[in-house]
């Protein structure tokens, strides 16, 4: 069966991409990945706190101490904390480039224009196949409205996509006001793809502490959903690749992203939980499934459910939401 899948211009054997997480800290692990049938593999993200900290540092050893917001840098990661820094992150890129077939994506994390940019012309000189941004920010100040915050996103991306050739993604938040048009911007401003979505870890509260407490919580195929309404939303107009990122734990879910739309998936939460094995189980799977249903290729596949093509596009729009509101039988 041919599962072969172009993204970002590349040519993967199929739609299932390591995303960005710790994996690609141990090299034998991405070797296991790569051998479980991984079509590619994201480098967890290089942070802008993390550049620019480097930068200062080294600015400091020249001038001398002197911090204009010591509190700001307290809520970041100390410096030795961060699990690769700036130079042992291209050291890890280029020995996965020397020991995979696949290829690698490097990931920058950030979302104001700065010097961090500039680190993408390493990341292309050091081999990255292609380079994913993951513009997190939290719109935190009443003043500041989503234009400013869009244009800005946008501005990044434009400066990262001229100073490299390799193609750039834009992991996105699902939380914009209009999806689909910011898409329709980054593909003018020259991405390539869009993975779908960026996952916001939610701080609960301990109500005996009175503390905000920080949590990682791995997902599971529920939060999927949101994806795939927005994938077959989105995919009807985009011209570039489209990626699922969130909820992606078995063939099922690999199914559904492509029907939306996605050209590739990508998995953490279910790489972390079972290793490996999980992609070698998905891809029998997702081979399963075509065989039993008569396709030759993903192509055929592809957004069959999306807004465009699906037999009732109301189900993925306002007229659906009035419905199922209507029909809550208790
Ligand atoms: C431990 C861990 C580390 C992660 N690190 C990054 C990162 O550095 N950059 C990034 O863009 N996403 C990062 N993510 C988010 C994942 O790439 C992914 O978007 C998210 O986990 C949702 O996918 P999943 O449902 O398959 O886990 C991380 C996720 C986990 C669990």
């Amino acid at each position: 069966m041919n599962l072969e899948t172009s993204y970002l211009g590349l040519t993967l054997r199929n739609p299932l991409i390591v995303g960005a997480s710790p994996c690609c800290d141990d090299i034998e692990l991405c070797r296991r990945l790569e051998d479980a049938g991984a079509s590619a593999l994201a480098m967890h993200s290089l942070f802008e706190e993390q550049v620019e900290f480097e930068e200062a540092a080294r600015f400091r050893l020249l001038e001398g101490p002197s911090e204009s917001n010591p509190e700001a840098l307290d809520y970041f990661p100390h410096y030795e904390e961060y699990s690769l820094t700036p130079e042992l992150y291209l050291r890890q890129l280029a020995r996965l480039k020397a020991t995979l077939k696949i290829p690698v994506i490097a990931s920058l994390n950030g979302h104001r224009p700065g010097g961090w940019i500039d680190h993408a012309r390493r990341l292309e000189a050091t081999g990255a196949d292609a380079l994913e941004l993951n513009l997190y920010s939290l719109a935190t100040d009443p003043d500041t409205d989503a234009d400013t915050i869009e244009a800005g996103h946008l501005f990044v991306v434009r400066s990262v996509i001229e100073s490299v050739k390799i193609p750039i993604s834009v992991k996105i938040s699902p939380w914009l006001t209009a999806p689909a048009h910011f898409v329709r911007e980054l593909e003018l401003s020259g991405a390539k793809g869009v993975v779908m979505f960026n996952r916001f870890y939610q701080p609960d509260f301990d109500i005996e502490d009175l503390a905000v407490k920080p949590q990682l919580r791995l997902s599971d195929s529920s939060e999927l959903l949101l994806r795939l309404r927005w994938l077959a939303i989105i995919s009807p107009h985009a011209k570039i690749s489209l990626a699922a990122s969130g909820g992606v734990h078995n063939a099922e879910d690999v199914i559904k992203a492509l029907l939306a739309g996605a050209h590739a998936t990508q998995l953490v939460s279910a790489i972390l939980r079972h290793g490996p094995r999980v992609i070698t189980e998905i891809l029998h799977g997702l081979t399963t499934w075509l065989e039993t249903h008569d396709y030759k290729s993903l192509d055929e596949v592809r957004g069959a459910l999306n807004l465009s093509r699906c037999p009732d596009p109301s189900a993925h729009e306002r007229a659906n939401y009035v419905k199922i509101l209507q029909s809550w039988k208790s």
